[in-house]
């Protein structure tokens, strides 16, 4: 079995201008000075106007935090107003994208077709998609939790080689626990991110479920992020609120470990 690095990744979601951002990055900065990535890995995800400002931050203090964007276009250039390319992501050292968060499903329409055409926008560009996934309440209360995540998980990663669904990474979100205060319970988390892995398994290979990070958001904080983290499934966490605050982020990574 690999043993695979854990992943914790900030969302700042529509938080924070640029002069914030910087300020925020310096601060994260500070507070993880000697931090070892290969021990647990740390992103951050800030609007796309905030981006440059974090690539000169990250590359100037040579900081143990990558960096990525909250969406990506499914085109490649052209007369698509307001949307931005792969390759302008990683012209500015991003190496993630998450792709088909639930705000986006809800507030933009992002089904199946548009996440699977972004995941592979994001991977032609060489930017590791973190694609979302995760049941709204309603499928929870009627049990479907795992059906329900799973589709979202086939439709998104469909068309994919194993060699490309290898560069993924798997966010299990639950829509009912997002900025809501309200965290899944780690044998939530494990029981849905273990059929994920399972899934892994069974739609690419074994290789393919080992070493692809699954990572649980919703309500992560510094005290629950350990419990979360012990199960076996769990690799990391995708952090919104608090993430926004540097000394809440560096403990959360902390609990990490
Ligand atoms: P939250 O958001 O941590 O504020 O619940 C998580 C997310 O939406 O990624």
């Amino acid at each position: 079995m690999t043993t695979r690095t854990p992943l914790m990744v900030g969302n700042w979601k529509m938080n924070l201008d640029w002069t914030q951002a910087q300020a925020l990055v310096e601060e994260l900065g500070d507070l993880l000075k000697g931090h070892d990535s290969s021990s647990v890995e740390v992103a951050v995800l800030p609007p796309f106007v905030d981006l440059r400002t974090v690539q000169v931050v990250v590359d100037a203090g040579k900081l143990p935090i990558a960096y990525g964007a909250q969406d990506i276009s499914q085109h490649e250039s052209g007369a698509y107003t307001g949307e931005i390319s792969g390759a302008m992501l990683t012209a500015l050292g991003c190496t993630f994208v998450a792709v088909g968060h639930s705000e986006r499903r809800q507030y933009h329409g992002e089904d199946e077709t548009i996440t699977n055409a972004k995941v592979k926008a994001a991977l032609a560009a060489g930017l590791t998609p973190i694609l979302c996934v995760g049941e709204p309440l309603e499928e929870r209360k009627a049990g479907n939790q795992v059906e329900y995540t799973l589709a979202q998980l086939k439709g998104g990663l469909q068309g994919l080689s194993p060699e490309e669904a290898a560069k993924v990474v798997v966010a299990y979100e639950p829509v009912w626990a997002i900025g809501t205060g309200e965290v899944a319970t780690p044998e939530d988390a494990q029981e849905v991110c273990g059929a994920i892995r399972e899934t892994l398994g069974s739609e690419f290979s074994a290789e393919v479920a080992d070493s692809v990070r699954v990572l649980y958001g919703g309500s992560v904080k510094s005290s629950n992020v350990a419990e979360i983290m012990a199960k076996p499934d769990v690799d990391g966490a995708l952090v919104g609120g608090a993430s926004l605050k540097a000394d809440e982020f560096a403990k959360i990574v902390e609990g990490a470990r």
